[in-house]
């Protein structure tokens, strides 16, 4: 085994970061079922701080009131979605208008300092698939195996829209395409965590790649990691 797997006798953890829709949802639920391992959609933690905000009719500028918003977030995570303060509100969460408030309350500083220990906390035996922006860079840096997820911005924009309109969520491709690439602006030019590959990530480019074959991608840069030291 890898001397960062059993390092500070920690479960392992594999983190996949990349952009909006590059599929690091799908792959990261497809591997951890794959392992038997725990699951982290870090990006739901952003998405619940701006929906409790927009509910609470917070000014989104307003950095402390957010702030406290995220701080006193009571979630859960179900089989069947993101519960918040006790109902479930995975549809709502998941609607483009939450998605661009994320975007907006992931770029404070102090949001992402709250974050931080719930997103650790979720690393416990036997393992976590991560996905976000930031998994491999601040989060869990001493991950043994870190995954950088790219797609083109149109084999993004279709996937999105796919999944949006199976969801029963009303959307256009071309919105969806300027959305896309305006998000990817402000997560990849922040000034804290930006959407920047590890300097030990691989880069995988799913463009032309079934979820199933990116899921086998990542399962076998598992099992080499897992072979090193062996
Ligand atoms: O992955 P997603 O689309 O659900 O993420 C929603 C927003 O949260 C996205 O615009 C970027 C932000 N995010 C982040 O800054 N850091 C993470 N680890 C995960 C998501």
């Amino acid at each position: 085994m890898d001397s960062k797997v059993v390092s500070k006798g920690l479960a392992p953890v594999i983190t996949i970061d990349g952009p909006t829709a590059s599929g690091k949802g799908t792959v990261a639920l497809g591997v951890a079922s794959a392992l038997g391992w725990h699951v982290l959609d870090s990006g739901a933690l952003y998405r619940l701080t701006a929906f409790a905000a927009y509910k609470a009719g917070v000014n989104i500028e307003h950095v402390a009131e957010v702030t406290n918003i995220a701080a006193s977030l009571d979630i859960m995570f179900t089989s069947e979605g993101a519960v918040l303060h006790g109902s479930n509100v995975e549809h709502e969460i998941r609607q483009e208008h939450i998605g661009k408030l994320a975007s907006v309350v992931a770029a404070y500083s102090s949001v992402r300092k709250t974050l931080l220990d719930r997103q650790r906390a979720f690393r416990v035996s036997p393992g976590l698939v991560a996905d976000g922006r930031d998994m491999g860079t601040v989060i869990f840096p001493d991950a043994p195996l870190k995954i950088f997820l790219i797609a083109s911005v149109q084999a993004r924009a279709e996937r999105r829209y796919k999944q949006l309109i199976s969801k029963g969520i009303s959307a256009k491709l071309s919105d969806l395409t300027q959305d896309l690439q305006e998000r990817d602006e402000r997560d990849k030019s922040r000034l804290n965590a930006p959407l920047v590959a590890a300097t030990d990530a691989h880069t995988i480019d799913s463009s032309s790649l079934s979820v199933n074959e990116t899921i086998e991608q990542v399962l076998n840069l598992w099992r080499n990691v897992k072979g090193l030291g062996s």
